[in-house]
């Protein structure tokens, strides 16, 4: 043990472990350069920056970022949408979720997959998460009812959700599953693409996510109906441009459709994934491998194993007070942390602060799509998923990301020793 480790924490007025800055949080955007601009002007080049236009369709830069992901993930159909949000709507209308049915999601995803599930008439039913901070399929299979259609799997933080368990229990069930896949691209469970597991996966290109359009999504299947029916949705009349042979019945669609710009951007990302994947790997590896000798700080088995894309570090401590505590005291030293769920900031990530959901309440003030079911009392209060409070109550995080240096790893840890030191 150094003497710096031996010193005051900063906290309490000792020198800290740094003074620059933390990492900067996105991983896509970060990698923004030659080769994007490149793209982008060539498509302004060629002025053709909406995907349907006839003309020049068998060129058109979001038709070669669905052969991308096609051949990157090995599944049969791929259809870019506008975003994460969208390519979820459209795979709730693909499997045919609709008004009344009741679709089972994690307590602790983005809000979008919780809201989703309403926006097509759907009733959400909150899971809790394990200590992998996805799914627990334990709790899963309680949740299940007989007016159950589907299961949404969140690959939270970039980590594989427990999809074997997952499936078989669906399957057992007859539930269709979707993969939410947002903040995982990249990822895989036992070797196998996540997205490529469930029905149908669902992919988002916002600025916070592995690859990044600004705004964009993508959702696979290996299903050819699924992927005509999240065509047509994705689409009022689009679709006649995609299909040989349309063999579903028409529906009335959106407009979720992706543009070429945004393609042509996501595109030169995408090959540079796997590099930006390994190396934030290889960073969260580092980092817990060394944290897995400190016996007073827990860690999920996932945690820093290839089915981990390294996105941030979240460790849990025995409890609430302390892990506020911690949390202050990492910053403190230089290393930006938080507690996960402080029961103040309103993080969209956790049940406990999706509002919406609390009062039951739709854009027109009504009730709806609860309205459908009056002799069901759906409860969503804190009580609902006890295990995923109290587990992100004592949940500490640091955001990573792939530039992540020997320095900024050799810095945490220094600072994690001082606070098991002084505060554990
Ligand atoms: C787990 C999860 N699901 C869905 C979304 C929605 O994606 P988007 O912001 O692209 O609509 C996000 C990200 O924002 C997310 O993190």
């Amino acid at each position: 043990m150094g003497m710096r480790v031996m010193d005051k924490l900063a906290l309490h007025g000792g020198t800290p472990v740094r003074t620059k800055p933390w990492v900067s949080k996105y991983m896509g955007s970060e990698e923004l350069g030659a080769a994007e601009k490149e793209r982008v002007l060539a498509v302004l080049e060629k002025k053709r920056i909406f995907r349907y236009l006839p003309k020049g369709l068998e060129t058109s830069e979001c038709a070669a970022l669905e052969e991308e992901y096609k051949s990157f993930l090995g599944i049969d159909y791929a259809l870019a949408v506008n975003s994460g949000t969208s390519a979820l709507i459209c795979a709730l209308v693909a499997c045919g979720v609709g008004p009344g049915d009741e679709v089972i999601l994690p307590a602790y995803t983005w809000v979008a997959t919780a809201a989703v599930i309403t926006l097509v008439g759907a009733i959400p039913v909150l899971c809790e998460i394990d200590e992998s901070l996805t799914m627990d399929p334990k709790d899963l299979a309680k949740r299940i009812t007989p007016r159950t259609k589907a299961v949404i799997v969140v690959h939270m933080r970039g980590i594989s959700a427990a999809m074997g368990e997952i499936m078989s229990i669906a399957k057992a069930h007859g539930l269709k599953v979707i993969e939410d896949a947002a903040q995982a691209n990249g990822g895989t469970y036992r070797g196998q693409m996540l997205g490529s597991i469930g029905d149908v996966g669902c992919f988002s290109l916002q600025q916070s996510k592995v690859i990044t359009t600004g705004e964009g999504g993508m959702l696979v299947t290996n299903s050819e109906e699924l992927w005509q029916r999240a065509v047509l949705y994705h689409d009022g009349a689009g679709y006649q441009y995609r299909f040989i042979e349309r063999k579903i019945p028409a529906f009335p669609g959106q407009n979720y459709r992706l543009t070429e710009l945004q393609a042509a951007l996501s595109l030169g990302q995408l090959e540079k994934m796997p590099r930006i994947l390994q190396q934030a790997k290889g960073n969260k590896q580092a980092i817990v491998s060394e944290l897995r000798k400190q016996p007073k700080i827990e860690l999920a088995p996932v945690f820093g194993t290839e089915e981990d894309l390294g996105l941030s570090l979240i460790f849990y401590v025995p409890d609430g007070a302390q892990a506020q505590h911690v949390a202050k005291a990492l910053t403190a030293e230089g290393i930006e942390a938080f507690q996960v769920y402080d029961g103040v900031a309103k993080d969209q990530h956790i049940y406990a602060n999706w509002e919406f959901l609390k009062t039951k309440r739709d854009p027109w003030g009504g009730s709806y799509p609860w309205s459908l079911r009056p002799e069901m009392e759906y409860d969503y209060s804190e009580n609902i998923c006890p295990f995923t409070l109290d587990l992100l109550q004592r949940a500490v995080q640091v955001h990573l990301n792939h530039l992540v240096t020997k320095e900024d790893i050799a810095d945490l840890l220094q600072a994690m020793d001082k606070i098991a030191l002084h505060l554990l």
